[in-house]
């Protein structure tokens, strides 16, 4: 879809990739203003899309010396799953308007990678079409609950079907965010090549004309939480919760684990940043289930922050789709090395040859010992 648009990014481009910054910088010269708006835009102010960013300058790393780092890994594990490092590929719906190939692209960039790529419910690719394009790779899927649950039913079953360990039900959309920037670009959602609306759709959900997220459940409430993991029986992640008293609601009702996050600042403007929250969350959770933090992180050291504060992993979803505008598979799996290198210069510096062995003392608020 990407190629009818913008500017062609050479492979010399490509090659002088550095950073993700290098990254969102490629990937807003490729896409039409209309895809640039619905990937990068926040809500409302984008007050909490900033702050995401500035929340890593609040803390500072505290680097311990004449460790031996000889051999470091940024090998981890999620829920029991082996990842190259503690960087997962964040849901993210309608790839393809990113780049023709979508989640396909996306599930062979993470698995070139060697890490988890998470499928949204309203995906342009079918979790069956997704899995065969990167096979044996680990993938969670993402829940969007359809008013209609037959249709969301239908997805899951597929989803472990084709050997998705986990579901990650998200939390923080029972309706969607005020984003000014897709109404200014006159964003519309592909429906079209979304399997999931596509058979709302023809099963009778909502009249015509209406957003597709109408089709959504506005009224879950926390039972739901187990009622997916009775139902299923696989874990389940909370996604987009930003307090203790979530956190505390979330492991009582069984969840294996729980991602702190404003949805990218892309539905409250004006909710505290995921690393701000992040602290009293892991207080809360207390060892129950894992902690897994997203927004904002674009570097390797935002990285080891997050996990001197308690993450076991991040999500990354931005820059993941930055790498797929631009390149395809190899976009998305350049943009996952960057942070991998990093990641691994960082826990070097840190005095840490692994992600296990980054504690809450390698980190302070600013002005605390
Ligand atoms: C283009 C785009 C689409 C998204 N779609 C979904 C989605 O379908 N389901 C979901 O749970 N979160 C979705 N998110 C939120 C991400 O999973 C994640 O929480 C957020 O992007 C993290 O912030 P970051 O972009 O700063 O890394 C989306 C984010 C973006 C940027």
């Amino acid at each position: 879809m990407n190629s009818a648009h913008g500017e062609a990014v050479g492979s010399a481009a490509m090659e002088n990739l550095l950073t993700v910054d290098d990254a969102e910088r490629l990937a807003e010269k490729t896409l039409p203003p209309d895809a640039w708006s619905y990937v990068q835009g926040g809500a409302g102010d984008e007050r909490t899309l900033r702050w995401n960013r500035e929340a890593f300058s609040q803390f500072r790393l505290r680097p311990r010396v004449l460790v031996d780092v000889s051999a470091v890994t940024t090998e981890t594990t999620v829920l029991g799953t082996p990842v190259s490092m503690p960087v997962l590929v964040a849901p993210m719906a309608f790839q393809q308007i990113a780049h023709e190939e979508g989640e396909l692209a996306m599930a062979r960039g993470a698995a070139a990678a060697s890490t988890l790529m998470c499928l949204s419910t309203v995906a342009t690719a079918t979790p069956r079409d997704v899995a065969a394009a990167a096979p044996g790779a680990p993938r969670w899927l993402q829940i969007y609950v359809f008013r209609d649950r037959e249709v969301s039913d239908q997805v899951i079953a597929e989803a472990l079907e084709a050997g998705f360990s986990a579901l990650v039900l998200t939390a923080d959309l029972p309706v969607y965010g005020i984003r000014h920037r897709e109404a200014r670009t006159g964003f519309e959602a592909p429906e079209g090549v979304v399997p999931a609306i596509v058979a709302a759709r023809a099963r009778g959900g909502d009249a015509e004309g209406h957003h597709s997220l109408d089709l959504l459940e506005s009224g879950l409430e926390w039972d739901y939480v187990a009622e997916l993991r009775e139902r299923w029986n696989v874990p389940v992640i909370v996604k987009g919760l930003v307090t203790a008293e979530d956190a505390e609601l979330a492991c009582a009702h069984g969840a294996a684990g729980v991602v702190v996050s404003n949805h990218g600042g892309r539905q409250l403007d004006g909710a505290i940043a995921s690393l701000e929250a992040l602290p009293e969350v892991v207080d809360a959770v207390a060892g129950r289930a894992e902690v897994y933090l997203d927004g904002g992180v674009r570097r390797g050291t935002d990285v080891v922050m997050a996990l001197a504060l308690g993450a076991r992993a991040v999500l990354v979803g931005r820059p993941a789709m930055y790498g797929l505008a631009f390149g395809g598979e190899k976009g998305v799996r350049q943009v996952l090395e960057i942070l991998r290198d990093e990641t691994e210069n960082a826990l070097a510096l840190l005095g840490c040859r692994s992600p296990a062995e980054v504690t809450r003392a390698h980190v302070s608020t600013i002005g605390s010992p």
